[in-house]
């Protein structure tokens, strides 16, 4: 297994809300999406399980305007930050891919 990629830096995502990466790779770019709290980061593979599109319209924001939920922009599914579960929409029961995470010296790495 190759070692932890370099995603951000953990201030690259605003407290409470969401940013959107990539990390490029020998088979191709991969688009991710990160919500954060406190200290605490969730990152998912950023492709809709509906569609495959990425589930940003603009780039970096992923969350309902009360930012409980994250949201698709192409029709609107919407999953649960923790997991990536989608409780509505035409994906309603299908999960967003999660990506392991590590925070280390303030800095955000992928599973590569
Ligand atoms: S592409 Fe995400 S809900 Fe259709």
């Amino acid at each position: 297994m190759s070692s932890p990629a370099p995603l951000c830096r953990l201030d690259d995502i605003p407290d409470g809300a969401s940013n959107g990466f990539y990390t490029d790779t020998t088979d191709g770019r991969l688009l991710y999406l990160a919500i954060r709290r406190g200290d605490e980061v969730f990152v998912y593979e950023n492709r809709c399980p509906h569609t495959g599109l990425p589930l940003d319209f603009q780039p970096g924001r992923f969350l309902t305007a009360d930012g409980a939920l994250i949201q698709c922009s192409n029709h609107g599914a919407q999953f649960r930050i923790k997991n990536g579960f989608c409780v509505s929409g035409p994906c309603e029961g299908d999960s967003l891919k999660a990506v392991k995470t590590e925070i280390r010296n303030g800095r955000v790495f992928v599973a590569a």
